[in-house]
């Protein structure tokens, strides 16, 4: 079997790493496609570094642009590196311009697409990321989904449940892999050594890149103004390049970066930033990864956005929406500062992303679909008959996948009284109401 795996980003690099690592444990060849989409040395090389993952067996140096052009760049490329290595699955992770491109061209190929990190969804699509996350679910065959939530969203969307694996997510993998690692080495970088993070206390870490806050001024004031009161707090600030462009033009970079209690520094390597992020009382960013990851270290996180696609991490009670409200970021920091009962609350927030085994049950399920012939894109052979949609109340004791051979049926939402669940192949389904769909 030949995996070939599609990156172009840093948090890419990041959540793919354990499955790159996953396969090269097992007799599988594989090939490595990072689309150039990001280029910085400390925003792509230096994280091959960190997480010990070979350098990509290509770059399509796609570089910077506007998202019709970028997107058709990498199609380009990708679709000619595709063709010469015949992969039989081509994995995507998450939701950048690489996983859109990668995914119509493989499906367009016939060759079968996983999505890792699949059936998100924020419900915004003015968010370039919720356009490709979608698309690229369409064009998928296998779906490995960090929880249940998102699995649900892609059943409400008619997919299969029959090819959703609820995996957790790999940014557990990669956290829990590399942060006693990190903590043995302590920081390298000079401009945290030069801080004195080690020594410091009430760390806030910001991040932030989200095209609809730092290309939009008004939103970029607003949260400086917020940042301009926080002067109780350590800020540190590993700025993403496109933000600094757009302080920059905005002119906003200088007043930021004068503020004594702000250390604005250069992105910082994976090690580094995971050493950081636990070290810190509080993470303000507009980050998906960082998301993920406070609620993984245990570290109470606001999020600059008004939605969420990572909505378990807001019911698990470790991660709070404040837009770019200055008023909602000032009394949430403060209370988190102040409120121990409130800050201890929100680091022993449950993780809902999965036990760190991400990577393994993801590859376990790509060999399964392997042997079994299950990734080969064939036209139907059958003369298609056609599906009802019916509704049932269950009231036996039968299991999901009884059901679906006695019928004839493929289920598709099962529901517990107003709870939607998962139909995993053993669910008894008495008692609930069900959705299928009936091959008549
Ligand atoms: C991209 C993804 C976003 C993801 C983020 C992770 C899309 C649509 N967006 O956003 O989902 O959350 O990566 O960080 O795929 N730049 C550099 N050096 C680099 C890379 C970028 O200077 O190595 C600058 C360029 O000015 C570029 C700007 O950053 O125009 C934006 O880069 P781009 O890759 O288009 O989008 P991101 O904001 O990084
Ligand atoms: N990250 C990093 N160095 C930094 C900032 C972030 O290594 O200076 C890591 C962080 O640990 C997380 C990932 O980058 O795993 C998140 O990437 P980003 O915020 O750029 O993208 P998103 O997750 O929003 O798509």
């Amino acid at each position: 079997m030949k995996i070939a795996t599609i990156l172009g980003t840093r948090p890419e690099i990041i959540k793919m790493a354990p499955i790159i690592d996953e396969i090269s444990k097992r007799d599988i060849n594989q090939v490595v496609l990072h689309t150039g989409q990001h280029y910085d040395d400390e925003m792509s090389d230096t994280f091959f570094k960190d997480l010990e993952i070979p350098t990509p067996d290509y770059n399509i140096h796609v570089g910077s642009g506007t998202h019709g052009k970028q997107t058709g760049l990498m199609m380009e490329g990708i679709e000619e590196i595709l063709l010469d290595e015949k992969p039989d699955i081509v994995l995507v992770q998450g939701d950048t311009n690489a996983v859109l491109a990668g995914a119509l061209v493989a499906s367009k190929l016939h060759i079968a697409v996983g999505h890792v990190e699949s059936g998100l969804r924020s419900f915004d699509m003015t968010m370039p990321e919720e356009i490709n996350r979608r698309v690229a679910d369409v064009c998928s065959v296998m779906y490995f989904i960090p929880t249940e939530e998102s699995a649900i969203n892609l059943l409400a969307e008619g997919f299969s449940h029959k090819n959703l694996f609820i995996t957790g997510n790999t940014v557990v993998d990669a956290c829990f892999r590399h942060l006693e690692l990190a903590e043995k080495r302590g920081f390298e970088n000079e401009s945290l050594k030069s801080l004195d993070i080690e020594n410091m206390y009430n760390i806030l870490t910001l991040t932030m890149h989200r095209a609809e806050n730092v290309d939009v001024k008004e939103r970029v004031i607003d949260i400086i103004d917020a940042l301009k009161e926080l002067d109780d707090m350590n800020i540190i600030f590993p700025i993403h390049p496109r933000t600094k462009n757009t302080l920059e033009s905005f002119g906003l970079f200088d007043e930021l970066n004068n503020l004594e209690h702000v250390h604005v520094i250069k992105p910082l390597g994976y090690l580094d930033f995971l050493l950081l992020t636990s070290k810190s009382t509080l993470i303000l960013t507009d980050s998906g990864g960082l998301q993920e990851e406070a609620i993984t270290l245990n570290v109470p996180a606001l999020t600059l956005r008004y939605n969420t696609e990572r909505p378990e991490t807001v019911t698990a009670g470790g991660n709070i929406l404040v837009g770019t409200n200055k008023e909602a970021i000032l009394e949430n920091a403060r209370r988190i500062l102040s409120d121990k009962e409130f800050e201890d609350r929100m680091k022993n927030a449950p993780n809902p992303y999965g036990q760190g085994n991400a990577a393994k049950l993801t590859v376990d399920a790509i060999e399964r679909y392997y042997d079994e012939g299950l990734l080969d894109i064939k036209a139907p052979e059958d003369i298609m008959t056609s599906f009802t949609r019916k509704m049932a109340e269950i009231k036996e004791d039968i299991t999901v996948n009884e059901f679906e051979e006695k019928e004839n049926a493929l289920i598709h939402m099962v529901f517990d009284g107003e709870e939607m669940i998962f139909p995993n192949d053993e669910l008894n389904l008495n008692g609930m109401m069900i959705s299928y769909d009936k091959r008549e």
